[in-house]
């Protein structure tokens, strides 16, 4: 990409999973040190996504547990310095599966909504008064939310029709909610932190393809402009340019990465 990050101290949480363990290789790749931070143990993942120029390090880290927080802060400001690019990332979903269940809308478990947004938005809120306010005191940082698609729109219960669920599968109603308070927490933040020179975007990803069905594939590709759903290198530049100085007047914005899907 030719975007140069050496120097920079990136931070990624939920960094073992598919999106994270991208954002961990660009950022890396492009010469930044990143701190992945994600549930599992920092042993059991040494060494899995370390193909860039940057060093990794890995460090166990629950963005619900501010504790862990301030002690992945303390860990990562020893070992590779004071962070300066902060992802976001880590997030949980329900995807559509048989071995899940399936619930009316009225019948939702409560612990379920509530585990969507414990991590999604109050995940995102803990790491930013961990993290974001360490930039915010330093004077200098950008932020990057991991936004979606479903903060814009709501999902198309018809693209989960042909599944032999009963009741038929819903996606759960607070994912939407979460995102879109990311969205609204980007921009609280963008205003808070403007005049300490952190900026704080939301990079909202369509659809990423891997593992859907073959019928949900073609209902879904049918609604996007581009007419397929996002590679995992789709995502790459616009995290680069967010995360980079190519934004440096950007702030407050959510890029939405979705193949024209909203434009339709
Ligand atoms: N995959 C998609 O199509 C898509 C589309 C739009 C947005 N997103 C968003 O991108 C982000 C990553 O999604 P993904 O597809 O890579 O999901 P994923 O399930 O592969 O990865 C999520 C990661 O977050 C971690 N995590 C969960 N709870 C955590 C916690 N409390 N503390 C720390 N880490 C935690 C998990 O261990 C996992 O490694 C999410 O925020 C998701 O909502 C994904």
């Amino acid at each position: 990409m030719g975007i140069d990050l050496t120097g920079e101290v990136a931070v990624v949480t939920g960094a073992s999973g598919r999106l994270g363990t991208l954002w961990v290789q660009v950022l890396s790749g492009a010469g930044a040190a990143v701190a992945a931070l994600d549930l599992t143990g920092a042993e059991e993942l040494a060494g899995s996504a370390d193909s860039g120029l940057g060093r990794v390090l890995r460090l166990t880290a629950d963005v619900t547990d501010r504790g862990s927080l301030r002690d992945a802060l303390a860990e990562t400001t020893e070992q590779l310095g004071s962070p300066t690019v902060l992802v976001n990332n880590a997030g949980v979903d329900q995807p559509p599966s048989t071995e899940q269940g399936s619930w009316l809308f009225e019948d939702l478990p409560d612990d379920l909504s509530a585990a969507v947004l414990a991590v999604n938005v109050l995940g995102v809120l803990k790491v930013c008064q961990v993290f974001g306010a360490d930039m915010a005191a330093r004077g200098r940082g950008s932020v990057i939310n991991i936004g979606s698609l479903y903060g814009n729109v709501a999902p198309d219960p018809r693209m989960y029709a042909h599944l032999p669920l009963d009741p038929p599968f819903l996606k759960p109603p607070a994912y939407g909610a979460s995102k879109a308070g990311v969205s609204a927490l980007t921009r609280y933040l963008a205003t808070l932190w403007g005049p300490r020179g952190v900026r704080v975007n939301t990079l909202s990803p369509g659809g990423v393809q891997g593992g859907q069905d073959s019928t949900f594939l073609e209902q879904y590709t049918a609604r996007v402009p581009l007419g397929r759903m996002a590679q995992l290198t789709d995502l790459a530049g616009p995290l680069l340019f967010l995360a980079s100085g190519l934004s440096s007047y950007v702030t407050g914005h959510e890029l939405l990465v979705d193949g024209g899907f909203v434009s339709w």
